[in-house]
């Protein structure tokens, strides 16, 4: 069975959007604990457009499965990680101008950066993910600086499949062996494997099915069905949708 992480960012949107106090990615989140889910993400971006301080340190509280933050390796951000203290820290990029993450994280550029980050994190007690492009020579980049975990990006296998699975589509059969070498290149180096962006009630099956993937990372399309049918009913036709 593949794990459930679920992504509550896009409930604090609709928040936000009103500057109102809801709906509240907190409750957002119970509720799709209660529905089973293996673990709650958000991201505290350096602009607060959605999730804030106070959602984190309140999810800190409230979450009994793992809460993931989704960071960027900034001063400010680190420090808050180390002080509330989630079960994982998963290191994004982040640029102002992105409407959601636009690429993994470039290791070989920054190394150093990276290892030193992880190293401060994984001081605080702290699991840390690497977000990476299913690319051979990022993985390797991020063995080099011990790397444990990375979470594979979906968003290139999602584009290939904009309207559902299909055989026909181009890029899908290229950008899944991506996904699948990628996930096995990782494991040959002892670093475990998570995966999301972009996923979907119909294109999730074939990345559920690798199985060096271990949990998937998913939020606005559950987000989106759950504005309609509810975060509970949502959150369980994720859950068949992967492991049916
Ligand atoms: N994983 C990472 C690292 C992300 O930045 C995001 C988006 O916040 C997701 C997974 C979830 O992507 P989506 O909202 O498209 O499911």
């Amino acid at each position: 069975m593949t794990r459930l992480g679920v992504n509550v960012d896009h409930v604090a949107t609709v928040r936000q959007a009103r500057r109102a106090p809801e709906p509240d990615p907190v409750t957002a989140a119970l509720l799709a604990e209660l529905a089973g889910a293996d673990g709650i993400t958000v991201h505290l971006r350096g602009d607060r457009r959605h999730i804030r301080e106070r959602d984190v340190r309140l999810l800190r509280e409230v979450v009994t499965t793992r809460l993931n933050l989704e960071m960027a390796i900034t001063g400010e951000m680190v420090e808050i990680a180390t002080r509330l203290l989630p079960n994982t820290a998963t290191l994004v990029p982040e640029t102002d101008e992105e409407v959601t993450t636009e690429g993994g994280l470039d290791v070989m550029a920054r190394p150093e950066s990276v290892r030193s980050a992880i190293r401060t994190l994984e001081g605080a007690g702290l699991e840390v993910s690497l977000f990476i492009d299913p690319d051979l020579e990022q993985l390797d980049a991020a063995s080099r600086i011990g790397a444990g975990l990375v979470e594979l990006n979906t968003a290139a296998y999602a584009e290939a499949v904009p309207k559902g699975l299909s055989e026909h589509e181009p890029g899908y059969r290229r950008e899944l062996d991506k996904m699948v070498e990628a996930s096995e290149f990782a494991a040959s180096r002892g670093i475990r494997v998570l995966a999301g962006h972009g996923l979907t009630y119909r294109n999730v099956r074939p990345i559920s099915r690798i199985p060096q993937v271990e949990e998937l990372n998913i939020g606005h399309n559950i987000v989106a069905r759950a504005t309609l049918v509810g975060m509970e009913r949502a959150v369980r036709e994720m859950l068949s949708a992967m492991n049916a």
